[in-house]
């Protein structure tokens, strides 16, 4: 097994060691204390900004419109531990080949007790299943991803002709992954982090 293979099954062990539900369309509950990881709805985006907001706050994540997390609602996963949604990450594609981990968060009651894992397992499951090979992130918790397989990267992780492609994009996450000058407050003391699936 690669060594990217035995972080994820190390997150999938640890998951299940907390009895995660780590399958796509299997989003029933188990035994407590249980977390359980399914895709978001929309009556999710009000809870998923609330989680949101005070990272934006301190500038850890990128701060969006509501209209944003409706349009993008279809990227998210969710984590819910007692019936409650206590995480949630996206999965943005972002070219044929690339995806990028997004607005990663858990509440500060359940940190460190494998939620963020549980879902960066099922971004990465869905990353693969949707036919990527890479995953891209912008994070400061750069210990995290480097236990899950990220390694930093300088520069781009594009070639010239999809940087150009991508240049076209609206997206403020698009415009942040470019490493843009008009975003680049936005991302000081971020890691650039790629993994290769
Ligand atoms: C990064 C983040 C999502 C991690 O969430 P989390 O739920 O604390 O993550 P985990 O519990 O799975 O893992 C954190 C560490 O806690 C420990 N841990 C994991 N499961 C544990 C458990 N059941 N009990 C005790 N400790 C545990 C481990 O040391 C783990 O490190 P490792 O798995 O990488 O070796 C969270 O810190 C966060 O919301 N950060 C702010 C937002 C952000 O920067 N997001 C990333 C950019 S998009």
């Amino acid at each position: 097994m690669s060594a990217t293979g035995s972080v994820d099954a190390a997150a999938r062990v640890r998951g299940t060691r907390y009895a995660a539900e780590v399958a796509e369309q299997t989003p029933e509950s188990v035994a407590a204390p249980s977390v359980t990881v399914r895709p978001a709805r929309t009556a999710d985006v009000r809870t998923i900004r609330s989680l949101v907001a005070p990272l934006a706050e301190r500038r850890v994540l990128l701060q969006k419109e509501a209209v944003a997390y409706y349009e993008s609602v279809g990227d998210f996963t969710v984590a819910e531990v007692g019936g409650r949604v206590v995480g949630c990450g996206a999965l943005h594609v972002l070219w044929e080949d690339l995806g990028e981990v997004r607005t990663l968060a858990v509440d500060d009651s359940v940190l460190g007790q494998g939620v963020g894992s549980a879902l960066l397992a099922r971004l990465v499951e869905r990353a693969r299943l949707l036919g990527l090979s890479r995953l891209f992130c912008l994070t400061f918790e750069t210990a995290f991803f480097g236990r899950h397989g990220f390694e930093p990267i300088d520069g781009q992780a594009v070639e010239p002709a999809v940087y150009a492609e991508l240049l076209r994009s609206y997206d403020e996450g698009v415009a942040e992954f470019l490493d843009l000058e008009r975003v680049k407050p936005n991302t000081l003391g971020n890691t650039r982090m790629l993994r290769v699936l």
